[in-house]
């Protein structure tokens, strides 16, 4: 079956996938992008009203950690399953609604917990592509043992004697399974035949589509107002940068502030990539020496994080001031109206952001992000492109607007830079010895073809000198240590394994190209209880 013809009447709105508490929305909503359609999650705790009022073009209610006979276990208003729209209930959803619907979901003692064989047994449009058995990726610990007036049970697994059900005249459809795990079979299928031939969305949502609706709402929002970015050699303030600039040209200028804390070239990259191949109006504000003398003396990891954070600010600040003097037209306050803003302040917020602030609406300014603190008289009002998007639509979006894959697919990279790698005092000399064995680090990673496999791999240099030989000589120097993880999310991590042979290059380049260090060693801890950084 094709993809429904566009013309099919599709409801203007997005897919809702309601939230439970628990990861599985985010990645139900991605790859309900994945298929081209336009997904947001919602608290559970969302009226039917409210839902409605976003004219969905289909409903799916995700998993959650609970089990639906708990009290209290989360749960929707039923009158959604009145308001015409097509829902589809997955693993705990699927429960919910068969519970609140009157069917039966009990505690049967044998769950099923990771891949596990299914039967297809009844006819359901969500079932076409699918064969007879195949494989699918369950987790539950209760089962639906009867369905409600009205479904019919279309699947069943070992442990789950309804492991599939719908209602064909209100369009309700629920499985116990994880269609949106990749160890699901056809789990990609289910959820094209859910959005394409029962909720009839057009796979509209594109890379092109996203670019083209955000140009045109930077443009509404900022009329002829200048707007002021924060570059930081991350991808996602340069995606946010040349979003804008593709919306607004001349009126967009991009502050690059080099700490003396960046990688190795990052600085001419930016430089490179903005100013040369985009042509962006590009303020470099070359203050390492600044920044080291804020820092000297300093070695207490928190003490260096304030002082680098406020030191960028009170930089962003001068260079902002000079620009609303130079480009603003509210150099005069008095033609300005009151509540106009001195300009705009691009944001890279990601829609995780948004969801995890709670509101779903105004996301605050990150505290830990860089440009927190700009003083209120600036007055400036965020442009924020990228907040109806995920990580790996930024990075589509990227690739699609020209950046280069480095910035695209770079690693993440504190706000304080080399700082918090450098245990003890940071001064130049000691960050330009990072500077070398983490480029070293980078470039062999990337040789060996892990840098996308891996969440972070850099250098980190204690605050020890060791005995080392070299030729004839006795050494007292550095050594660096390698840190590589694993990770989804940052929020926990793994050490990575890397190979023998790629250990063996880094130690042997880093000891032999940078002069300072004698010794290399690898942090192998996980987070927890571990962090990722050192500082
Ligand atoms: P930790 O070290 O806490 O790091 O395991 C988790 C993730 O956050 C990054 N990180 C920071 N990012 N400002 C930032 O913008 C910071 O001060 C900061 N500290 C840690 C870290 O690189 C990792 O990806």
């Amino acid at each position: 079956m094709s993809p429904a013809d566009p013309t099919d009447d599709p409801r203007e709105g997005p897919v809702l996938v309601v939230d439970f508490g628990a990861q599985y929305a985010q990645l139900i909503a991605r790859r309900v992008r994945e298929a081209h359609v336009y997904s947001e999650i919602v608290p559970h705790t969302a009226t039917a009203a409210e839902l409605a009022a976003r004219r969905p073009a289909g409903i799916i209610l995700s998993g959650g950690p609970k089990s639906v006979n708990e009290t209290p276990a989360p749960s929707i208003d039923p009158a959604v399953y009145e308001l015409g729209v097509p829902i589809l209930g997955i693993c705990y959803g699927a429960q919910l609604l068969t519970q609140q619907l009157g069917g039966v979901v009990d505690r049967t003692g044998r769950g099923e917990y990771g891949r596990t064989p299914l039967t297809v047994t009844g006819s359901s449009p969500l079932f076409s592509d699918w064969p007879e058995s195949c494989e699918v990726w369950m987790s539950h610990g209760d089962a639906i043992t009867g369905v409600p007036a009205g479904f019919v049970a279309t699947a069943t697994s070992p442990d789950a004697p309804v492991a599939a059900l719908h209602d064909p005249d209100r369009g309700i459809f629920g499985v116990q399974f994880h269609p949106e795990v990749v160890h699901t079979e056809h789990g990609r299928d289910l959820l094209e035949r859910f959005l394409y031939d029962i909720c009839h969305c057009p796979p509209s949502w594109t890379h092109t589509s996203i670019i083209e609706s955000q140009v045109a709402a930077v443009r509404a929002q900022v009329g002829t107002s200048p707007v002021l970015c924060a570059l930081s050699g991350g991808v996602d303030s340069a995606v946010a940068a040349a979003l804008v600039h593709k919306a607004i040209g001349e009126q967009l200028t991009c502050v690059y502030v080099d700490t003396g804390l960046m990688r190795a070239n990052e600085s001419e990259q930016v430089e490179e990539t903005f100013r040369r191949q985009f042509h962006i109006d590009l303020v470099h504000v070359k203050a390492a020496d600044r920044f080291f003398e804020a820092l000297a003396g300093v070695t207490d990891p928190e003490t260096k994080r304030k002082i680098i954070g406020e030191l960028f600010i009170r930089i962003f600040e001068e260079v902002a001031r000079d620009l609303v003097v130079e480009k603003g037209h509210l150099a005069d306050d008095s033609e300005a109206p009151d509540d106009e803003p001195a300009g705009y302040l691009v944001q890279g917020t990601l829609y995780p952001d948004v969801i995890e602030s709670g509101s779903g609406t105004a996301a605050t300014i990150k505290s830990h992000h860089n440009v927190g603190g700009l003083p209120e008289d600036l007055a400036f009002d965020l442009v924020e492109p990228l907040r109806l998007l995920f990580k790996d639509e930024v990075r589509a979006v990227g690739e699609e607007l020209g950046l280069p894959h480095e910035i695209v697919w770079r690693q993440p990279f504190p706000g304080p830079g080399l700082a918090v790698r450098i245990v003890g005092e940071v001064t130049a000399e000691r960050a330009e010895i990072l500077r070398a064995a983490d480029a070293i680090v980078v470039e062999e990673v990337r040789r060996a073809g892990l840098y996308r496999d891996l969440w972070q791999s850099f250098a980190v240099l204690p605050a020890v000198r060791t005995v080392g030989v070299m030729g004839d000589g006795r050494t007292y120097a550095y050594p660096v240590v390698i840190r590589a993880v694993t990770s989804d999310d940052a929020m926990t991590a793994d050490w990575a394994r890397l190979p023998y042979d790629l250990l063996e290059r880094l130690s042997s380049r880093i000891i032999n190209e940078v002069e300072g260090v004698n010794r290399v060693a690898l942090d192998i801890t996980s987070k927890p209880p571990g962090t990722i950084e050192w500082e």
